[in-house]
């Protein structure tokens, strides 16, 4: 791997500073206002959406404290809220803009609030002039490309109490050297590359992240060892498509390479990424897993449809029989892989034909997990400008088949776990129910079990005697 910076990607450092200059500026004046009033100003980051969502967030989370906010779970006793949206389906967008609507009143009872709208959904600029007009109590908007601006956002409204819309900027770059604020003190997320250059015809993330970019290979193996150091057990590399990770670098490094850096990295811990492309999925990749020390024997490759002709519309640049091949591939190198996928019901034209295409896949791929979704059009993109749009009524008929034989499916994928003893990392109390812990094996497969509130975090294993389609139920024997 060469050494080297890769500057035209790299937002500057003066960029950088002027940010953090803005950051104390800000910071001085909570302070200034905790020691009139003791009371510390608190800052609450709301996310929806996708797990680069997430990690965006714990970056807001990170610069709210740079900027003298304490952090708060509940909206109602914040004096900054910070709504990062998500664009993908209508559902989110929906959603968002509800609770946005929700806290109208938490201006009207607090007008010093300060409240900022963020990420892909107002990147698009029919979602900002829609919070600009209907939304007249948001403070400042900001989209996925100036993240890095909130301490100047901020800073600005304050100072001339305008309301902020600030546009895209010109380039979309990497912002190196925020603060980050990380909920878990043991699973992390560490974005690896940015954008998306596929436009697949239905998806919105092309738009609203702008074109591929690429971190340098020495920051992100810096940074997964600072974690790991720390005592981080899980970490998630992230992009939108991680196997395009490295094309538009300086340095002659791909995905496999960067995974075979990181899993240099003395340690206990299991490292994995999502998403990836089955058009840029490589046999070196699969190869790298199946010999490495730490990368989990797990894998998201969304399939999106199981008919030839719907994937060409799809502008997905792959078939079917090159998709099952990289399966076959995949267990024959590792046969106690998971693999997980995304599947679009009722895309534009999709025939009842094509539909039983994709159910014949599911019973031919097996999949352990399926994330699937009915089709929603997306201002924008070509499929939303298609004229043979699936009816709703017959999009969602075929959800609920699709799930019906997904849920038979995974409930036999899950039997043979039963009587196996697996390693799970424990996340504590489940919030679904609070009699029991939870964790994630290897697999990445949820498993319930009696806990203690020390195994929070660690490393557990736990007997299976049971398994539905959704998750493995089992005793715990020892801490390891
Ligand atoms: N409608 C429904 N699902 C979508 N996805 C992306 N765009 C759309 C859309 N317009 C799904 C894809 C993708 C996942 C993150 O979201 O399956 O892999
Ligand atoms: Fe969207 Fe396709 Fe890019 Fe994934 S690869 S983010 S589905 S355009």
């Amino acid at each position: 791997m060469r050494q080297g910076e890769n500057k035209q990607n790299i937002r500057s450092q003066s960029e950088i500073d002027a940010q953090n200059a803005y950051a104390a500026q800000i910071r001085a004046e909570n302070d200034r206002y905790e020691a009139e009033t003791g009371v510390r100003r608190r800052a609450f980051v709301l996310t929806f959406g996708c797990q680069q969502n997430e990690a965006d967030s714990e970056t807001l989370a990170g610069m709210s404290r740079q900027m003298g906010y304490a952090l708060t779970a509940t909206p109602e006793d914040a004096d900054l809220i910070l709504v990062n949206t998500c664009a993908i389906r209508e559902h989110a967008e929906k959603k968002a803009l509800s609770i946005i609507g929700q806290y109208k009143h938490l201006k009207a009872k607090n007008p010093a609030l300060l409240i900022g709208v963020c990420g892909c959904m107002v990147t698009q600029e029919h979602r900002r002039d829609e919070i600009k007009h209907r939304y007249p109590y948001v403070d400042f908007t900001f989209g996925t490309s100036s993240l890095f601006r909130l301490p100047e956002l901020i800073c600005t409204k304050l100072a001339r109490g305008k309301r902020q819309f600030c546009p895209e900027e010109q380039k979309y770059l990497v912002a190196e050297g925020l603060p980050v604020h990380r909920e878990s003190t043991y699973r992390a997320w560490v974005s690896v590359m940015y954008g998306c250059n596929n436009f697949c015809s239905y998806c919105i993330v092309p738009y609203v992240r702008g074109r591929e970019r690429s971190r340098a290979p020495e920051a992100i193996v810096a940074e997964v060892r600072e974690l790991i150091e720390k005592g981080y057990k899980d970490i998630t590399l992230l992009g939108q498509n991680v196997n395009s990770y490295g094309k538009v670098l300086p340095e002659t490094v791909d995905f496999a390479d960067l995974l075979c850096e990181i899993d240099k990295i003395e340690g206990d811990y299991l490292l994995r990424f999502m998403t990836s492309h089955p058009k840029d999925a490589s046999t070196k990749l699969i190869d790298v897993m199946a010999s490495s020390r730490h990368i989990a024997h797990q894998f998201h490759l969304p399939m999106q449809s199981g008919s030839d002709e719907v994937l060409r519309v799809m502008n997905r640049r792959y078939d079917t029989k090159k998709y099952y091949g990289i399966v076959e591939y995949m267990r024959e190198k590792m046969p106690d892989v998971t693999i997980t996928s995304d599947i679009i019901v009722g895309f534009p034209g999709e025939t009842e034909e094509d539909f039983e295409g994709t159910l014949e896949m599911l019973r031919r791929v097996k999949f352990d997990m399926l994330y699937s979704f009915i089709y929603s059009p997306r201002k924008g993109t070509p499929a939303a400008e298609m004229e043979n749009q699936v009816p709703p009524e017959v999009k969602s008929a075929r959800f609920d088949r699709l799930l019906a034989l997904q849920n038979e499916i995974a409930t036999e994928k899950n039997q043979p776990l039963v009587g196996k003893t697996l390693r799970v990392l424990c996340d504590g109390v489940s919030k679904n129910n609070e009699a029991l812990y939870s964790g994630r094996t290897e697999g990445n497969k949820i498993a319930f079990f009696e806990g203690t509130p020390d195994d929070t975090g660690r490393y557990v294993t736990v007997q299976i005697d049971r398994a539905d389609a959704f998750a493995l139920y089992g005793k715990k024997h020892e801490k390891i």
